[in-house]
């Protein structure tokens, strides 16, 4: 049986930069299991089912990629599955340092790997939290997340309104 990549992450929302390592990583890898954290503290703006839900839209056509939600400590979750190793896309140096770090760090607790991927330039400028800011202030994201995301993000916000 081939291996698991284990694509974790907050996804708060999916943008078309998650997507890119996603697919890549189906790719490359029999399965993806995509893992959205589950941590209130962080005062997502989707709940954890409204980010699985988008993701499992967004990610229906690719094959072997199931999404799935998580608390907790990452290595927690990737025990569970013995066959898995973490997956995480790399946009610039900046990202490194932080990365290197939680994946020695979940080396050290649980001997998982972690593999990078480097991002694909057309995406290495993006972030979840940067397009819900430009959103927010009237930006449009079009092309930066799927439709279906934008379109979400819109409802949300004029929710607020
Ligand atoms: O999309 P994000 O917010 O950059 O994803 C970060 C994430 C969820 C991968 C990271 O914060 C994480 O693994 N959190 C789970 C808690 C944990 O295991 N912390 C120790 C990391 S060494």
């Amino acid at each position: 049986m081939g291996l698991t990549a284990l694509c974790p992450g907050t996804f708060d929302p999916v943008t078309n930069g998650h997507l890119d390592i996603i697919e890549r990583a189906s790719e490359t890898f029999e399965t993806v299991a995509v893992a959205v954290l589950e941590n209130p503290a962080k005062r997502p703006m989707f709940t954890v089912e409204e980010r699985i839900a988008m993701l499992e839209k967004v990610c229906a056509d690719m094959s072997g990629v199931e999404v799935t939600s998580f608390d907790g400590l990452l290595v927690d979750f990737a025990r569970r599955r013995s066959d898995a190793v973490i997956v995480k896309g790399l946009r610039a140096v900046s990202d490194y340092e932080f990365e290197i770090q939680m994946a020695q760090m979940n080396h050290r607790l649980a001997g998982v790997e972690t593999l990078f991927m480097p991002t694909n330039p057309s995406w290495s400028f993006l972030s979840s939290s940067l397009v819900k800011e430009v959103a927010r202030f009237g930006g449009d994201v079009e092309g930066l997340v799927p439709d279906e995301v934008r379109a979400r993000l819109h409802d949300r916000l004029e929710e607020g309104r």
